[in-house]
């Protein structure tokens, strides 16, 4: 097991570059599986989910080479539509191979995906989505059996904007002859990515970015060098950090237009914000202060992937204030870790209602998910003396190299490695 060690009570301050985003990273991945061109990706993230995506891909016949900060995947010896088990279950994002199988082979068997422990996360909007296209789906004992024998283009309507539905119809209807309109789409930014990213192959793909997305299927995609978007998670993350430490943070290389949600909310709490092109600029003021309200949604809304380093921030503010988690119904756990450490939150369903108290006190706490472990390093910061964060595999399945990144900016965060 690894655990973080954090020394509390350091203002953080200097500049940092952001890095490719994983919930880019993870579906154009996948997506480089649909030609036999070779794909060059470059600003890679070096995290746990990319790792573990990556040996999905040759396991299923693909050759994945990483060399720093870059990545190639050559489909040319992909082989098999059957999905590694014991890896599937690891990671939720094996689900975006989905699409990219059944457009090579017109079948696909994968297991329930496994990820973050933050809600039921079904994938029955991904399956009615393929079962649009013509995909025939059975269901037995945990395995998925798809059969896209008589695929075709066509219009697909989500009950809600799922990221990870959307950009799997996407990939399914690549190259399928005719044009497929997907209604009710996800508009996060990374899907923008994945589009832009199918485009730069060859394929035809309008909307993204919007509520609906038309494919023009095309007969074949080609390789492409690709540089990946920013981590818009991973900046707020970081800006987070300079707020809970009343430090003063620059970020280059961010995604500055997706980040508006975020800075509205960091600017309610007193920080200052500079935005240009490409750089963040966050200065925080000695204590922040609550905001009302925060309410997670789909993007242009609050991302609930900052929902809880928004807690971790509230804890501390003055004041109270609530947040609301309207896209997954288990995304408090950490919470409860927040509170040993001297937090005062009430949690009832899917709201939280915090009392800013002037500090926390370090002690022994859980990640039990990826995000939430992030909150605790942030609450670790600010906590006067030591915050052992155990199970710092979950941060690193998100966050590259967390604890480096955070001393560059003059925090004191170890890592420490136990057998058990
Ligand atoms: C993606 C992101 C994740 C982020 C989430 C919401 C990646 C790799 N992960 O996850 O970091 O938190 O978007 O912004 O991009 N749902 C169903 N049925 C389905 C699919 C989803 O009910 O078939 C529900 C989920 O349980 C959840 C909600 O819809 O409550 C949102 O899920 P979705 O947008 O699909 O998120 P992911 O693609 O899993």
């Amino acid at each position: 097991m690894e655990s973080l060690v954090v020394q509390g009570g350091l203002r953080l301050e200097g500049t940092l570059r952001v890095d490719g985003a994983k919930n880019a990273t993870l579906p154009i991945l996948a997506a480089s599986a649909m030609t036999e061109d070779t794909v060059h990706l470059l600003d890679v993230p070096d995290i746990l989910d990319v790792r573990r995506m990556a040996d999905i891909l040759d396991m299923l016949g693909c050759e994945t080479r990483r060399c720093g900060r870059a990545m190639t995947v050559s489909g040319r010896s992909m082989r098999s539509s059957e999905m590694p088990d014991q890896l599937s279950k690891q990671i939720r994002s094996s689900i975006f191979l989905l699409g990219p199988i059944l457009s090579r082979f017109r079948q696909a068997t994968v297991t329930y995906p496994g990820g973050c422990e933050i809600g039921l996360r079904p994938i029955d909007l991904h399956l009615s989505g393929l079962r649009s296209l013509g995909v025939e789906v059975r269901e037995e004992g945990g395995v998925v059996h798809c059969d896209g024998t008589h695929m075709h283009a066509g219009e697909v309507h989500l009950d809600y904007p799922s990221v990870g539905a959307t950009e799997n119809v996407i990939m399914a209807a690549v190259c399928l002859p005719g044009t497929t309109t997907i209604h009710n789409a996800a508009r996060e930014p990374e899907i923008v990515d994945l589009c832009r990213f199918i485009c730069a192959m060859g394929g035809k793909v309008q909307g993204a970015g919007s509520p609906t997305v038309v494919v023009d299927g095309v007969k074949r995609l080609h390789g492409v060098t690709y540089t990946l978007m920013p981590d818009r998670i991973c900046a707020g993350t970081m800006l987070a950090a300079g707020a809970i430490t009343g430090g003063s943070i620059e970020l280059t290389n961010a995604p500055v237009a997706e980040m508006h949600a975020i800075c509205a909310k960091l600017r309610e709490m007193g920080c200052t914000l500079h935005e240009e092109t490409d750089v963040l600029r966050l200065e925080s003021p000695r204590r922040l202060l609550a905001f009302p309200i925060l309410q997670t949604q789909p993007h242009p809304g609050f991302p609930t992937d900052m929902q809880a380093q928004m807690l971790a921030l509230l804890c501390v503010a003055e004041g109270t204030g609530v947040i609301v988690e309207n896209v997954f119904e288990n995304r408090f756990t950490h919470a409860g870790d927040l509170n040993r450490m001297g937090a005062r939150i009430i949690c009832s369903g899917r709201t939280a209602i915090v009392r800013g108290v002037e500090g926390l006190i370090g002690t022994h706490v859980i990640a039990r998910d990826l995000r939430g472990g992030a909150a605790l390093v942030l609450a670790g910061l600010k906590a006067q003396g030591e915050t052992v964060i155990e199970h710092a595999e979950l941060i690193d399945r998100g966050y590259d190299h967390f604890e480096k990144q955070l001393c560059s900016l003059g925090a004191q965060v170890r890592r420490t490695t136990d057998a058990t």
